[in-house]
């Protein structure tokens, strides 16, 4: 049981004991490792000041990718590589582009944020071979600057952008030493973790530890560890479990693993409609959806979660599974009320099955939130409608943020079923809306702004479905 965390950080193979569980990465990087340029603002995923880089082995190469170092528990690292801004310099000594870029450009005042904006860069530049300004802007969206302003980092980016030497350092053979192919189990000061490789080794270890902590991404549990101060005697992490990490399309649509991250799981979910990355792209930040799942959205029965209501409006289905056996239910079923879900002793969230969209069907989903970037919803909403010779067939609705779960809106629906889809039959609609919802007010909306919104969401969704031609695109920044 006391196996040792094994990661290679910054080219080194480490192996860690004795450490607890639910240390964050940052807490060893700062206190243990004395790696003292991955900086602590918020430790909650909001600032970008931890962020580092972290690779895995994919087919005998290393995918890289951002995260936010003080939510993430240092066991998770087990069998992957860690690059931090001090490894970023190359053996002569001089700087690496983005680095060099921040220099010449002014980029860093305080240079508090610089590292963390320096390591969502260069992690850009090694993934992406011609950074254009959306790509940029997106992968820095996570990081907060309090006194350089955006706009010399934003150059800097431009003219890093240009260099050719942007690959980071990655070690295959290393990383290939220390990957395992049974579970990793590792205990210290009378706390335990598990990392299952198989389906069957998770829902085995689930059986024998109901009560566990289950960790996919851990965006949001780390947050009850660093924010909430709770201690978590057992945690089960489902990001090695293979089966839990794929996506796979079939005759009847797609199928999502639980711990596929956001990020992975994009390109897929982008194909439903174009509003669907566009409001992924709003999603957190870059570092956030590399490490936040798509299953952990769900399980966490949030009520102002962005995944669900695109979902369920795609009428998608949830798969449970324990040792027992697995069982398949309507996803908006799943949402008993608030923070209370139809999981059972010992089940696990399996996989998502998003049906493919029948011809006809149009689709929208619109976040709308105080800021553009890196917040969560007041207000998520979904529609699909099979309109057909300008008559609804069917409608489904779900919005988020309206009621204490993420919810079908069925009187507005059946106000559309079978009516003509003219201005009429969306009055009517809209109208209904106030029967499915009685929103509340909180610090990100007050009750009224929320009907308000859903009822002006439904007529933007009429309005792009009938007059194709009327602009209603958001943009980001003023052009
Ligand atoms: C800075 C920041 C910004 C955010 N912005 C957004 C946003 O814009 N929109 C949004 O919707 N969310 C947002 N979130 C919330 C969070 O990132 C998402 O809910 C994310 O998808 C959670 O996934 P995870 O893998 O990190 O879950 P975790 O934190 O690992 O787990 C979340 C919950 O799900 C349970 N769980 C996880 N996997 C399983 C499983 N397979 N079976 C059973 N239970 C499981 C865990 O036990 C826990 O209760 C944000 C969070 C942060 C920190
Ligand atoms: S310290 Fe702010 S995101 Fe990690
Ligand atoms: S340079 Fe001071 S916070 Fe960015």
């Amino acid at each position: 049981m006391t196996e040792s965390i094994r990661f290679i950080l910054n080219g080194e193979l480490r192996e860690v004991s004795g450490l607890p569980p639910s240390m964050t990465l940052l807490q060893y990087l700062r206190e243990r490792a004395h790696l003292t340029g991955t900086k602590e603002g918020c430790a909650e995923g909001d600032c970008g000041a931890c962020t580092v880089a972290i690779g895995r082995l994919n087919n005998g190469k290393v995918d890289y990718q951002s995260i936010n170092a003080c939510i993430a528990f240092l066991p998770t690292l087990d069998g992957r590589e860690v690059v931090t801004v001090e490894h970023l310099k190359s053996k002569t000594g001089q700087l690496n582009p983005v680095q060099d870029a921040m220099v010449k450009c002014h980029g860093s005042q305080c240079g508090f944020c610089t590292p963390g904006f320096v390591m969502a860069l260069s992690t850009l530049m090694h993934n992406c071979k011609d950074a254009k300004d959306d790509d940029i802007q997106d992968a820095i969206a996570g990081n907060l600057c309090r006194c350089t302003g955006y706009r010399p980092i934003l150059d800097a980016a431009r003219l890093a952008n240009k260099s050719k030497d942007r690959e980071l350092p990655s070690d295959v053979n290393a990383l290939e030493k220390i990957q395992r192919k049974k579970m990793f189990a590792y205990e210290a000061g009378g706390a335990k973790f598990f990392a299952p490789v198989t389906g069957e080794e998770l829902v085995e270890v689930y059986a024998q530890y109901p009560n566990a902590t289950m960790l996919a991404g851990g965006t949001d549990v780390g947050l009850w560890v660093t924010k909430f101060h709770m201690d978590l005697p057992v945690i089960i992490y489902t990001g090695n479990v293979e089966g839990l990490r794929s996506i796979r399309e079939t005759a009847e649509g797609l199928e999502i693993g639980a711990a596929v991250s956001y990020t992975d799981a994009f390109e897929a979910l982008a194909a439903y409609d174009g509003s669907m990355l566009d409001m992924f792209k709003r999603f957190a930040s870059v570092h956030i959806r590399n490490a936040g799942t798509v299953g952990g959205n769900i399980a966490n029965g949030s009520p102002i979660g962005d995944g669900p209501p695109p979902l369920i409006a795609l009428n998608a289905k949830l798969v449970l599974r324990s040792k027992a056996g697995a069982r398949t239910l309507n996803l908006e079923d799943f949402f008993l009320a608030y923070k209370k879900q139809d999981r059972k002793q010992g089940e696990i969230v399996e996989k998502i099955i998003v049906p493919k969209k029948p011809a006809g069907v149009q689709f929208r989903v619109y976040k709308i939130s105080k800021r553009f970037d890196q917040d969560i919803s007041a207000v998520c909403g979904a529609f699909a409608a099979d309109i057909q010779n300008g008559k609804v067939v069917e409608a489904r609705i779900a919005f988020g943020g309206m009621a204490g779960t993420p919810k079908r809106a069925t009187h507005a629906e059946n106000a559309l079923k079978g009516q003509p889809w003219n201005e009429a039959t969306l009055q009517k609609a809209v109208a209904a809306l106030d029967k499915d919802y009685a929103p509340m007010t909180d610090m990100r909306a007050s009750a009224k702004y929320r009907a308000d919104v859903a009822r002006n969401l439904l007529k933007r969704f009429f309005i792009e479905t009938t007059e194709p031609d009327v602009e209603t695109q958001v943009y980001r920044y003023a052009e």
